[in-house]
């Protein structure tokens, strides 16, 4: 019988299948063995019988250490108090690999520990319930687009210039020059939507954040669609559909992950657009009136986000933000100069920023002007208003933060666990 992966055991029952996995716990009862065994896709409960096997290799069994890589067959049995509904009744066993002590047991570890043992940590279940959401969130922000008539395109990581501000910049030395690693796609985001229309950037994106926050990394991956002709509303509508089809894919087919993590999933299932939005001046207000010390024209921090955030079941789009806040690429309102028509979006349950976009500004002359006033060298940006001055239009479109996302959707109180191998201030182990 060929290897049968543990979520299909239910459709086998009465055969006799092979598993190939590891141990994740076991028990014994002097005739009996019970072995948790899991092989990445989920993990079932295998019963050795004394009487079934010769005497050395039963008590090898004993004391066969967690995380032992073992193949085991045996017969699929219904067992409806199972994990997955069913048991095997194991005829054979062979050890692949015998463990050494495995670090990480069940009893509790500080994070530090669990952090430098990052390559093992992913084998735990709540690890891996997080990483199989991530990946399903993969999948549906690809779907989204590919449904909807995007383009893939993949934008450089080495780049000449700053996106998002001089002050989280890679640098790298470039046979002699300097390059950065990129902040953002954006920018040749934006070129490609003028050859294609509509395209989507999704690949790692880093910031020398000096910040050690629960929600920042110095790698993480960010999503960024660009559209011609779409303005801040269709910007906006689009943020909402997107984030409420991401959410709606986890909850059809990463419920038992949701389960393992304990997640309230009540509080998922009501993501259906649209999202409530608040202008960034009332939005100051409200916070002047929950006792925040803010002023217009100061930027949100995590606690001005936590606040606004706290107040909506569903992501809360805040728009317009003083000019002088928000990158130098952004189009100012129209109703009000002094406002750039920017906006972000924060996640519910205290999980802050997920998204920030906007319009772009399509006029050649202001963005020369801002590129000045942000001291941002002129001829780097050369190619960026070559789009300015070859058939500009109208145009805008959003970066979502992939680790913020998955942190809010599982409940995972801080980033680092919603990546594989995080990236952080002075952490690059493993
Ligand atoms: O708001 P940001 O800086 O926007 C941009 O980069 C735009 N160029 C995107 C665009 O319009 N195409 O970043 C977008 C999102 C944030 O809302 C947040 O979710 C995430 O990227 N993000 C981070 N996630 C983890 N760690 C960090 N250090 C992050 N910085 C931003
Ligand atoms: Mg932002």
């Amino acid at each position: 019988m060929d290897q049968v992966y543990i979520e299909n055991l239910a459709d086998h029952v009465g055969e006799t299948v092979t598993i190939k996995g590891w141990l994740y716990n076991k028990r014994s009862s002097g005739k009996l063995h019970f072995l948790q065994v899991r092989d990445g896709t989920g993990i079932v409960q295998a019963v050795m019988f004394k009487g079934d096997f010769d005497e050395t290799l039963f008590k090898e069994c004993d004391t066969l250490p967690q995380e032992s890589a073992i193949i085991v067959k045996g017969e699929v049995k219904e067992d409806k108090r199972a994990l997955g509904g069913v048991e095997v009744g194991v005829s054979a066993i062979e050890i692949v690999g015998q463990a050494e002590p495995y670090p990480i047991t069940p009893k509790e570890h500080s994070t530090a520990f669990l952090m430098e043992n990052r390559h093992l940590w992913l084998r735990s279940s709540k690890q891996h319930a997080v990483l199989r959401i991530r990946a399903r969130i993969i999948k549906a922000i690809r779907d989204f687009f590919d449904d909807r008539g995007y383009v893939c395109m993949d934008t450089p990581i080495f780049t000449p210039a700053a996106c998002e501000g001089t002050t989280t910049l890679f640098n790298v030395d470039y046979f002699g020059d300097d390059a950065y690693l990129t902040q953002s796609g954006q920018l040749y985001g934006e070129a490609a939507a003028m050859a294609f229309g509509k395209i989507y950037c999704f690949g790692p994106t880093f910031r020398a954040e000096k910040s050690k926050t629960r929600r920042h990394l110095t790698e993480f991956w960010m999503v960024e669609p660009e559209v011609a002709y779409l303005e801040f509303d269709g910007i906006m509508e689009l943020a909402e559909q997107f984030v409420s089809y991401i959410v709606e894919q986890v909850l059809k087919d990463r419920s038992r992950e949701l389960d393992v993590l304990e997640r309230d999933k009540s509080l998922l299932e009501k993501m259906a657009p649209p999202f409530p939005r608040i202008s960034y001046s009332d939005a100051v207000a409200r916070l002047k009136e929950k006792g925040h010390t803010i002023e217009w024209g100061d930027d949100f921090g995590a606690p001005e986000e936590t606040a606004l955030g706290e107040e909506y079941e569903k992501p809360l789009l805040i728009h317009r933000f003083p000019a002088a806040i928000k990158a130098f690429y952004m189009k100012r309102d129209p109703d009000d100069d002094k406002l750039a028509l920017g906006v972000d979006m924060i996640a519910p349950e205290g999980y802050g920023e997920i998204i920030g976009g906007g319009q772009r500004s399509s006029d050649l002359e202001y963005l020369q002007e801002q590129l000045n006033k942000h001291e941002l060298p002129e001829e780097a940006f050369r190619w960026y208003l070559d789009l300015r001055r070859f058939g500009s239009v109208p145009h805008g479109g959003f970066g979502l933060g992939l680790e913020r996302t998955v942190a809010w959707i599982c409940g995972t109180h801080h980033v680092r666990e919603c990546i594989p191998f995080p990236r952080m201030l002075y952490k690059i182990y493993p």
